[in-house]
């Protein structure tokens, strides 16, 4: 069996032949290389959090409080990192977290296709957003033997929504990620400074302007008058999700549904009451409301209100180690966001599966190093809080 911590074997083999990486092996030269590749306007979005960031940098900073407890003689020569989700093996704990411009990362604005290549090619699952450049059928046409995940916006008008839950269905997508804590903007200093927003000059909004109810919704095709189709998409924003609406979800398909953003254990039970198949902890990565309490914090809480139902997580996640320490603390599964941005924006689908494998190399090494060869074996004893 191969394990994942191999690729170092592979990148110094590389080395003694005189080819040292072309791509960066820390996640601070990755965002350094990436701001220089990408335009001011889409390292502003994607970069940037809510108000002064201080969630975004808490998300990143609290991984540096725990600390994973070294055990010995443990057998660890062979590790398995595969999980079971919603009934379907997977190869890896670590997803492809939703990004709404990560088309617009790619110097080709192919960026979701590109994810999806990178999901077929690593096992690692993407969840594709609702906000993408291409339309969700394109996308998941490239995930391979990979399964997908559609993250549904939801849109005000219920026939809409209907339609694109119809639609992820039929495009084979394996479940739903219901995100809850985007029905408006936050306050985003960065895209403010620039006064730019892509979705306002059309960008990202293709599973809209494919959608035939949306079509009928909007006075003239997009493609004759986008600035009213895009006065159209604005005014399906901006209503709060309800409980009520999850049980309306829940009514309309057999397919996984799982929350985004749920940090507060009473909205856990809820959700579980409410049928949903997952919980996935998130604060969006400090973009949206600037609490400043990282996601990490409420993992374990979440975890034991959530009663066996799998808990995804996502928000600050930058090494193989924050990956060991978020399953510890109870995840069934770790979403990658800002670092596979970067890695794309720097060599496309190369630069994603690099990043990946790093990722997963590290964590792989560290479950080795520590004797921890199984998910199974991570639990609460395995971390300890150091600060
Ligand atoms: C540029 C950007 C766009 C995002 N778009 C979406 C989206 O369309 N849907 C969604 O549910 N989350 C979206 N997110 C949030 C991510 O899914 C994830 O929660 C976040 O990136 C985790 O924080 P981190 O990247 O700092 O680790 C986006 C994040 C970024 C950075």
């Amino acid at each position: 069996m191969t394990n994942f911590g191999d690729y170092q074997n592979e990148i110094y083999a590389q080395g003694l032949a005189g080819r040292p990486p072309d791509l960066p092996m820390t996640y601070t030269e990755l965002e350094t290389q990436a701001r220089s590749a990408l335009p001011a306007d889409i390292w502003a979005y994607v970069a940037g959090g809510a108000g002064d960031e201080l969630t975004q940098r808490v998300n990143v900073a609290a991984f540096g409080t725990f600390g994973v407890v070294p055990r010995m003689l443990r057998s660890s020569a062979s590790r398995d990192l595969s999980i079971d989700l919603f009934g379907i093996a997977m190869p890896t704990p670590i997803f492809l977290a939703p990004i709404g411009v990560i088309g617009l990362c790619a110097r080709d604005g192919r960026g979701d296709i590109a994810t999806a290549q990178a999901a077929a090619r690593t096992g690692v699952p993407m969840v594709a957003s609702t906000l993408t450049e291409d339309p969700m059928e394109v996308v998941a046409a490239e995930f391979g033997a990979t399964p997908g995940l559609f993250q549904l916006y939801m849109p005000s008008n219920r026939d809409l929504t209907h339609n694109l839950v119809r639609r992820a269905e039929a495009a084979g997508f394996k479940g739903i990620v219901v995100t809850l804590d985007t029905w408006l903007y936050g306050w985003r200093p960065r895209d403010l400074t620039l006064a730019t927003f892509p979705q306002l000059r059309g960008h990202c909004l293709a599973n809209y302007f494919s959608d035939p109810v949306f079509r009928s919704l909007t006075p003239t095709p997009p493609e004759q008058d986008l600035q009213t189709a895009v006065m159209t998409w604005i005014s399906l924003l901006g209503s709060p999700p309800t409980w009520d609406d999850m049980i309306w979800l829940r009514s309309l398909t057999d397919l996984p549904l799982v929350l985004k953003g749920i940090c507060h254990p009473d909205d856990a039970r809820r959700a579980k009451d409410t049928g949903m198949d997952g919980i996935y902890c998130s604060n969006h990565g400090g973009r949206q409301a600037n609490g400043g309490i990282p996601a990490i914090e409420h993992l374990p809480d979440v975890v034991v209100a959530a009663d066996g139902l799998p808990v995804l997580v996502d928000s600050g996640i930058r090494t193989g180690a924050d990956i060991v320490k978020a399953l510890a603390l109870g995840a069934t599964a770790v979403g990658i966001g800002r670092p596979y941005a970067y890695g794309l924006a720097l060599a496309g689908v190369e630069g994603i599966v690099h990043v990946l494998r790093c990722l997963l190399a590290e964590a792989d090494l560290l479950m080795a190093l520590d004797g921890y060869p199984a998910i199974a074996d991570l639990s609460p004893e395995a971390i300890r809080r150091i600060t």
